[in-house]
């Protein structure tokens, strides 16, 4: 059984973050998302992994290196251009040659893992394995319609959906899905579509069989999945302070405080994660907030939010809430007249104002 972990792609719903970073290694509670599915793929006995890379590729080579560090072997596989699942999947025939193996889409979290799900493919090796969730908006996803213990048919975004039941990012393949990677053509958006190959499978008369998701499971390609992947993953953490808190602060709650990190006359409530040498200076960190490394909030409050490496929030007077701030980002208050707001912000920056 080989892995295959999808890490290139466009990003386009995350930017501006994506135009310097892959998406797939924005940090969820501290965590590079793309290392939950890398861990998850190891806990299920899946230790041959090719990464699939585009334009992010020495990033995320740096990030992963060959994979000794969880026991896994990596082996990267170059895509010149993000033209689909299927293709990420035609490109890698060289790697997973007979093998069957696990696709894993690196954006993806779920957190009870996939070990069940391997397991039940490799009792019934069907040709397709696919992991479905019930979802309330079906016609936002790709549905799969079922017959016993088949899937028989697979929509893309239909508009009067047949079932409740979503495609989640990870999948099972045998060697059969070459073929159909290689019959089927290009969808409107350009792109050679999982859904289309798995669809090619049912119509060739091979088995495509469902599991439904235990647990919950997160796209974390937008904002507000992301967000809402970093409130889940911090209910799981155990409180842990290595970091130093002064007299005059409270930490409250699940609060992971790494070595370094300083509290001076603030309040922390969990769930929040803070990174080393991070610096909290008469600030209220408010629950559901993930700190990196090197950051500085003083005079400030903050909640439900990530902030990454090297930034700085300073004496600001609102809250800020529902945020994604990126690397070395400034903002601060400068105490000058007239008052105003005073922005420089890239290409597709969003900023949201709230009286
Ligand atoms: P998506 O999130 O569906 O696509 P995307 O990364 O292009 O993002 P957006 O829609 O915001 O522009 O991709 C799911 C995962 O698969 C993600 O980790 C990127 C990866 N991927 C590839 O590696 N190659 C591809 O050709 C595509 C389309 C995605």
């Amino acid at each position: 059984m080989k892995g295959l972990v999808l890490s290139g792609g466009k990003g386009s719903r995350l930017r501006p973050l994506t135009y310097t970073r892959a998406k797939q290694l924005v940090p969820v509670a501290n965590k590079p998302v793309l290392f939950y599915g890398i861990e998850a793929l190891v806990a299920a006995g899946v230790k041959d992994i090719g990464i699939v890379v585009g334009d992010t590729r020495e990033e995320i080579r740096a990030a992963v290196g060959d994979g000794s560090r969880w026991g896994a072997s990596v082996t990267y596989i170059e895509q010149d251009a993000p033209l689909g699942l299927a293709h990420a999947v035609l490109i890698s025939e060289g790697f997973l040659g007979h093998d069957p193996f696990v696709m894993y889409l690196g954006d993806n979290l779920l957190n009870k893992g996939i070990t069940p799900f391997v397991e039940e493919f490799v009792r019934n090796r069907p040709a397709a394995q696919i992991l479905l969730t019930r979802v309330s908006d079906p016609q936002m996803f790709g549905v799969a319609e079922l017959q016993g213990d088949n899937v028989v048919r697979l929509v893309e975004k239909p508009k009067v959906p047949k079932s409740d039941l979503a495609l989640v990012g990870v999948y099972m393949f045998g060697p059969e899905v070459f073929d159909s990677v290689k019959q089927i053509t290009p969808s409107f958006r350009n792109e050679l579509e999982i859904t289309d190959a798995l669809q090619n499978l049912i119509d060739r008369g091979c088995v495509v069989r469902p599991h439904l998701v235990e647990g919950w499971w997160k796209d974390t390609g937008k904002l507000d999945d992301m967000l809402e992947a970093n409130r889940l993953i911090l209910e799981t953490l155990e409180r842990r302070v290595d970091g130093s808190v002064d007299d005059t602060s409270q930490v409250e709650g699940k609060v992971v405080l790494e070595a370094g990190a300083k509290i001076v006359g603030s309040v922390i409530r969990g769930p929040v994660i803070i990174g080393s040498n991070a610096k909290i200076e008469r600030a209220y960190v408010g629950p559901f907030t993930s700190i990196m490394n090197d950051v500085t909030v003083q005079g400030s409050e903050i909640e439900h939010s990530i902030v990454l490496e090297g930034s700085v929030l300073s004496e600001l007077s609102n809250r800020v809430i529902d945020s994604l701030i990126g690397r070395n980002v400034r903002i601060v208050r400068q105490p000058v007249k007239p008052s105003a707001y005073r922005f420089m912000l890239g290409d597709n920056s969003e900023v949201g104002i709230r009286w």
